[in-house]
């Protein structure tokens, strides 16, 4: 049985491949672009919107499962670029789904984002397209009996993430850099952080269940602050980090919800230490 994963050449599908290179397990990777960190064997490299490439795969492999990560992510991507946002995040899902419909291929995990859940408080192009994807998602399962499993993820944070904007990737790059770091709101919104081998865990468990389910989380459901992070990582680095605060841009969500702020920080601190230390080990120091 070999499991596709699209998007393997991104954050999460980098993790998830060395994840399943590590437990035997089979997969083929596709992506429009070439894998920055390692070579895959099973991998081919083309654009989801090509229809006839993804038939091609599915005559000549036997993927019998998709986790399907591939997509433009972020507030901030998609606000630059909203007609690619469409493409990447609609369109191509679109297609993938199609495709796997005409080969009986049923079991699939769709990766959507906890973020979208502000949508109708606070719009955003990225938001609007996952939701969009989830709705393509609920309609193939309803009409064409298929088993696609919409999955919700936090924020998340770990290694082969170089081109990755959020807090704690920006932060550890501008503390390994002696740079300035700009802080939204004060630092005072919480986000619900996980470690992308906690990821890569929850999604493979998910795939093989049994149980019917048409939609999950990843998260940890506990939350820290932005400010917090920022102790955090300064302990972790061992460097007097220099910030500052600034207005939010538009198109990120700054939203403060207010949850239940993180008390127990250890587990993650740890998580956020391995990251750090993947970052001063790969990245080059300007
Ligand atoms: N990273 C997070 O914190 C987070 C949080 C919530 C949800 N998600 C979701 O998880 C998924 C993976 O996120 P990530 O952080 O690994 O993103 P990423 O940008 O690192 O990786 C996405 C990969 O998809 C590929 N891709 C995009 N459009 C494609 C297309 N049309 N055809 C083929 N390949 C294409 C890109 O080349 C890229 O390698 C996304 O769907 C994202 O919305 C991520």
């Amino acid at each position: 049985m070999t499991i596709l994963v699209t998007g393997s050449s991104g954050f999460i599908g980098s993790n998830l491949i060395r994840f399943f290179q590590k437990k035997n397990i089979k997969f083929f990777g596709v992506d429009k672009v070439f894998n920055p960190y390692f070579k895959i064997k099973n991998f081919a490299k083309f654009n989801l919107n090509n229809k006839s490439e993804i038939l091609r795969l599915f005559r000549k492999q036997k993927i019998k499962k998709v986790i399907h990560l591939a997509a433009l992510p972020g507030f901030v991507n998609c606000h630059k670029k909203p007609k690619k946002a469409y493409e990447d995040n609609v369109s191509a899902t679109l297609n993938l789904l199609t495709a796997c419909k005409s080969f009986g291929i049923k079991d699939i995990i769709v990766a959507s984002s906890m973020g979208v859940n502000n949508f109708y408080k606070n719009p955003s192009i990225y938001a609007l397209t996952k939701i969009a994807c989830e709705n393509i998602c609920r309609s193939f399962n309803k009409i064409y009996k298929m088993n696609i499993k919409i999955c919700k993820i936090s924020n998340v944070f770990g290694p082969y993430s170089l081109h990755k904007l959020s807090s704690v990737h920006a932060f550890i790059k501008q503390i390994i850099n002696n740079k300035k770091i700009q802080i939204h709101k004060k630092g005072m919104q919480e986000r619900d952080f996980i470690f992308v081998e906690d990821v890569c865990k929850k999604l493979y468990l998910s795939l093989n269940s049994r149980k019917p389910f048409e939609e999950f989380k990843i998260n940890n459901n506990r939350y820290l602050r932005i400010i917090d992070l920022l102790h955090i990582l300064n302990k972790i680095s061992k460097k007097t980090i220099s910030y500052e605060f600034v207005k939010t841009p538009s198109g990120y969500d700054d939203t403060v919800y207010n949850k239940k702020i993180l008390k127990e920080k250890k587990d993650l601190t740890k998580k956020f230490a391995i990251t750090y230390n993947w970052y001063k080990n790969t990245y080059n120091i300007k």
